[in-house]
């Protein structure tokens, strides 16, 4: 068999390794379990959702907002909502983020209130620290959506010299 340049054979190699290691790589990452598989799929993700409803009814920064709803309603959209973020096989059937929560008058505190009842809710299902930060940046993703801002705690700022009275 001819005797191959030395360059010919840097470029073969070369162009196998990429295609080996391309091949691999591309495999990792649909083999890679979703954020929704690591927390437990369906039975798991639907418990979380009973427990952020039933936190939400306990806790006396939100409870009065949801006094009104239909628990099954809720749970369900919240379901559906919390699988499709974290890479669920579940479509969203209700409204969005932004419709849903306008015109609600929602503060820094009760969006802090309800991370913390999903935050708990997960502990209470056993969940790993790093899904458990996972899901938390997915909440703090969306949290513009939900805030008005003209009631963040920015209000609560300490005045400045400008807005101290000289007597
Ligand atoms: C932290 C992120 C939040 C997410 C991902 C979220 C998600 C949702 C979803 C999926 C729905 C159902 C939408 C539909 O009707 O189609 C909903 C409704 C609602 N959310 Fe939120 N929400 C969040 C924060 C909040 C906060 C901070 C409050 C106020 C305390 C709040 C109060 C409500 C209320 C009152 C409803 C209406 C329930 C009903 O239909 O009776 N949400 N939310």
């Amino acid at each position: 068999m001819k005797k191959q340049p030395g360059w010919l054979k840097f470029i073969i190699l070369s162009i196998g390794l990429f295609a080996i290691t391309g091949i691999t790589a591309s495999q990792a990452a649909s083999d890679s379990p979703t954020l929704y598989d690591r927390i437990g799929g369906e039975p798991v993700a639907r418990a979380i959702c009973e427990d952020i409803w039933t936190n939400h009814t306990i806790n006396p920064i939100v409870n009065n907002r949801f006094s009104n709803s239909d628990p099954v309603y809720v749970k369900q959209m919240v379901f559906e909502i919390f699988a499709a973020a974290t890479g669920g096989p579940v479509e969203y059937t209700g409204k969005d983020m932004l419709t849903t929560h306008a015109g609600m008058n929602i503060s820094d505190m009760e969006f802090n209130a309800v991370v913390d009842d999903v935050l708990k809710a997960l502990d209470m299902n056993n969940i790993g620290a790093a899904e458990r930060g996972e899901v938390l940046a997915i909440l703090w993703s969306v949290k513009d959506q939900i805030v008005n801002t003209k009631l963040t705690t920015k209000a609560l700022a300490p005045a400045t010299s400008r807005d101290v009275v000289q007597p």
